[in-house]
């Protein structure tokens, strides 16, 4: 069998999806589809060819993700799928190949994706790098520790509404927290606003909400309402968040505290928060929050120099590290990491720490500590105190946060 890697055009979309809709089982509206063509984020469509049948897909998104301190051009892969009839015999392999050579010459130096499975990527040099949160709450149990301030105004907004009033204060709040992406307009009316049934999930209409303090706009929410009455006509129905973002620690309160308010609703649940979300010093309880962690986004380090020169560090340190990558092998190799000139270059000298590219990935935007990683066996401290050392130069103000699937 002879596997021949190809860039599909935009006008391909219709047939690039195809393994998609066969491996994921999804059928995306022709909305969505159309919302899909026109996102100019989605810069590679990478189709695996067998003869004339396309057998597998990637695609990547071309975003800028805040970086600790900073921020990078990234590549999000995307939309992986081997068909079930060419699964294992390394098309994969030749996908991810492909793409972290395309995000090389195009000078976006890290590539991040979500995964299914989590066995799937760390072959590839991607480490774990953030937690996602789900929390489940019922609403007679949202009381906050102090007052939100009843200082805001809420306003529903019609999607054009939204569309002008939600990235600004998402541009606000996108520095706050590395693992943040861009968005451009395309990709606010057709993946965030879009009203469909991929949103709403069998639940009502989405909801647009901003929080204006003094008329400005603070912090906004997108939501539906799963409405439900039990045998005794008692509201039973969830509030699903699917996006609340404050542009200040005070947007942040007051928009929670108008989706815990929300009538005719006994649960409301929120997923893809951030570990260190306010909410849990916010709530009187915060046991009742069920917080539960799991995977979130997967880092890949595609040039070691230039991702480390795209985010700052704490205090003017420096610190040799040696390197292990197999799959992009002009990663491989010892460089110096001047903490202060945010710089990394290669060097001679003798390593302080050993580890896979894919460990790096892990560390880079502050989720994970090195000290973690060495009490995981995946980093070698090859000097005494280096692993503290690297954990002054690499600690973030706030955990990683990336609030969408992409
Ligand atoms: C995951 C998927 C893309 C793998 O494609 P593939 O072409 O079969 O992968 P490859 O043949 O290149 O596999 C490379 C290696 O990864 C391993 N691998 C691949 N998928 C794996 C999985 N889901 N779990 C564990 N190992 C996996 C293979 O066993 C192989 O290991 P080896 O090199 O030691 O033999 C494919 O199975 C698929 O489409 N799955 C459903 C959709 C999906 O999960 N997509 C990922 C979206 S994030």
């Amino acid at each position: 069998m002879r596997i021949e890697i190809r860039q599909l055009t935009a006008d391909q979309l219709g047939e690039f999806t195809q393994p998609l809709r066969v491996v994921f089982g999804m059928s995306p509206g022709p909305e969505r589809e159309e919302g899909m063509r026109r996102l100019p984020e989605l810069t590679s469509r990478l189709g695996a060819f067998d003869g004339d049948a396309l057998v597998g897909v990637a695609g990547s998104f071309a975003f800028t993700m805040t970086t600790p301190g900073g921020d990078a051009p990234i590549a999000g892969l995307t939309m992986v799928a081997v068909l079930p009839t060419h699964r294992r015999r390394g098309i994969l392999t030749a996908l991810i190949g492909r793409h972290l050579d395309e995000a090389r010459a195009e000078g976006r130096p890290l590539s991040v994706l979500w995964a299914t499975e989590g066995t799937i990527y760390g072959r590839f040099g991607y480490g774990l790098a953030s937690h996602a949160c789900s929390a489940s709450i019922e609403r007679d149990r949202t009381g906050f520790r102090g007052e939100a301030g009843a200082v805001g105004r809420a306003r529903l907004l019609g999607e054009a509404e939204a569309l002008e009033v939600f990235p600004p204060v998402w541009e606000r709040a996108r520095p706050l927290a590395p693992g943040m992406l861009s968005r451009s307009a395309a990709w606010w009316r057709g993946r965030r606003l879009l009203d469909d049934e991929a949103t709403r999930k069998g639940g009502g209409p989405l909801q647009r909400v901003v929080i204006e303090v003094d008329g400005r706009a603070e912090a906004y929410a997108m939501y539906c309402v799963h409405h439900r009455w039990d045998a005794s006509q008692i509201p039973a129905g969830t509030l699903r968040v699917i996006e609340a973002i404050g542009a200040t620690p005070r947007g942040t309160r007051l928009v929670w505290r108008y989706l815990f308010d929300v009538d005719l609703v006994q649960q409301i649940e929120a997923s893809l928060l951030p570990l260190d979300h306010p909410l849990r010093l916010l709530l009187a309880e915060p046991r009742r929050l069920r917080l539960t962690a799991t995977d979130g986004l997967w880092v890949r380090i595609v040039d070691v120099e230039a991702a480390l020169a795209a985010r700052a560090y704490g205090g003017g340190g420096a610190l040799t590290l040696e390197i292990e990558d197999r799959g992009c092998p002009w990663n491989a190799g010892r460089f110096r990491l001047d903490g202060g000139a945010r710089r990394a270059a290669r060097t001679t000298d003798a390593p302080d720490l050993r580890l896979d590219v894919a460990a790096l990935g892990s560390a880079y935007l502050g989720g994970f500590s090195f000290r973690d990683l060495a009490d995981a066996g995946q980093v070698a401290e090859l000097t005494e105190g280096a692993v503290d050392r690297a954990d002054t130069l690499f600690r973030a103000a706030r955990a990683p946060w990336c609030p969408e699937i992409f």
